[in-house]
């Protein structure tokens, strides 16, 4: 099988293409990733010379690169997009045209050429917030209510999706999923930023009160989620992967990493709250195991622990990043 997967180059692309490549060695993978500020060739270092796998790097909204591609595959796992909420509400432009219009170029090239399977990847955050005292989760049936132009631009990209199948018959699946967190995470996200930050010996942010709950999903579980799909997935339906009672405070994360990290809570600083920040996200992934068999299997400490000590481990990796544009980016972003 020949796979088409778009962002190969940032963090759950990659995890998705070096499983890929362990787990199916004979698949051929062309990996399609413009390398913006969170693609990043050294997370594939390790299988560039695998025969079986090939970098290109361009854009998605390039309809001549776009079908010279997806005309030799037989399925299209779309990762690619702007994916930071801060980003978005400074300059949503870059969120519109990757996310809605690079996924239409996907989808009707994918069409043209006859994919056999065009997976997609969204997220929880398209259904908008939860009230935090509550038990309420999001289920295949929420109600779209996007509160930030990156999740506005996600929720378009699903509709395009989900109509490419109804009208014109185009083979689909979609997976809405919680946070991820792990290993190649670029460090500008809840936990990656903390972790870096506490290894560089500065602050860590916490916006508005810190009472905001995330379901932290760790990232293998997503990618394990996504290969079942692949394999077992109906055309047409949509998946909801989330984690195992993993919903934690924004507070209690950062707790957790400073007691991990043998820090102190002196280390917390209190910044501006997010414009729109959502309340509470809440998976209910009954659907996948009921339909499909899967389930979360990592534990949330656990698996904190060992993305706290893969980001030990390679402080070359986010040190790199962290000095160049992320340092504008930081002044701008934290400078209240
Ligand atoms: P990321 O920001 O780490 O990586 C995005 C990748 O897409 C980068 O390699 C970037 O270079 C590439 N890219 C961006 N614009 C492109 C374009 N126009 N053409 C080609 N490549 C382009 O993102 P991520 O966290 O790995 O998220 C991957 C997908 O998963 C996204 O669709 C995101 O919406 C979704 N998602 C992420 C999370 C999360 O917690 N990270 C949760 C739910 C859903
Ligand atoms: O829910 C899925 C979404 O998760 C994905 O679709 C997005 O691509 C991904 O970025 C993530 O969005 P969030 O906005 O939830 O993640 P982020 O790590 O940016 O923030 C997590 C929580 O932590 C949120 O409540 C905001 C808060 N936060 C974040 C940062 C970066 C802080 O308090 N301080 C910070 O410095």
């Amino acid at each position: 099988m020949k796979l088409l997967v778009t962002g190969g180059s940032g963090f759950i692309g990659s995890n998705f293409v070096l499983y890929w490549i362990d787990k199916y060695p004979e698949d051929q993978i062309i990996n399609l990733d413009k390398l913006t500020y969170a693609g990043n060739p050294d997370n594939l270092k390790g299988i560039e010379n695998n025969q079986n796998y090939r970098f290109v790097k361009g854009d998605i909204c390039d309809k001549n690169l776009v079908d010279s591609l997806i005309k030799e595959v037989d399925l299209v796992v779309h990762f690619a997009a702007e994916s930071h909420v801060d980003r978005s509400i400074h300059d949503s432009a870059p969120f519109i045209q990757t996310n809605i219009v690079g996924t239409h170029v996907l989808l009707e090239s994918s069409l043209k050429y006859k994919i056999k399977r065009f997976h997609h990847i969204s997220t929880d955050e398209v259904f908008g917030e939860l009230p935090l005292a509550s038990k309420e989760k999001f289920n295949e049936k929420t109600p779209y209510n996007p509160r930030s132009p990156y999740a506005a631009s996600k929720a378009a990209s699903d509709h395009l999706v989900r109509v490419f199948n109804i009208t014109y018959g185009l083979p689909v699946t979609i997976s809405n999923c919680s946070n991820n967190f792990g290993p190649y995470q670029f460090p500008e996200k809840l936990i990656s930023l903390t972790i870096t930050n506490i290894l560089e010996g500065k602050k860590v942010p916490i916006y508005g009160n810190g009472k905001q709950i995330r379901d932290w999903l760790y990232v293998t579980d997503h990618i394990t989620a996504i290969d079942l799909i692949l394999k077992k997935g109906r055309i047409g339906e949509t998946y909801f992967i989330g984690a195992s009672g993993n919903d934690v405070s924004n507070i209690d994360v950062i707790k957790q990493i400073l007691s991990m990290m043998g820090e102190t809570l002196k280390q917390i600083e209190f910044v501006k709250d997010r414009p729109g920040h959502d309340r509470r996200y809440a998976i209910d992934w009954s659907k996948i195991k009921r339909d499909l068999g899967w389930q979360p299997q990592y534990n949330f400490t656990q698996a904190l622990s060992t993305t706290v000590d893969w980001y030990k481990k390679n402080t070359d990796w986010w040190q790199k990043i962290k000095s160049g544009e992320f340092k504008e980016y930081y002044q701008m972003q934290y400078k209240d």
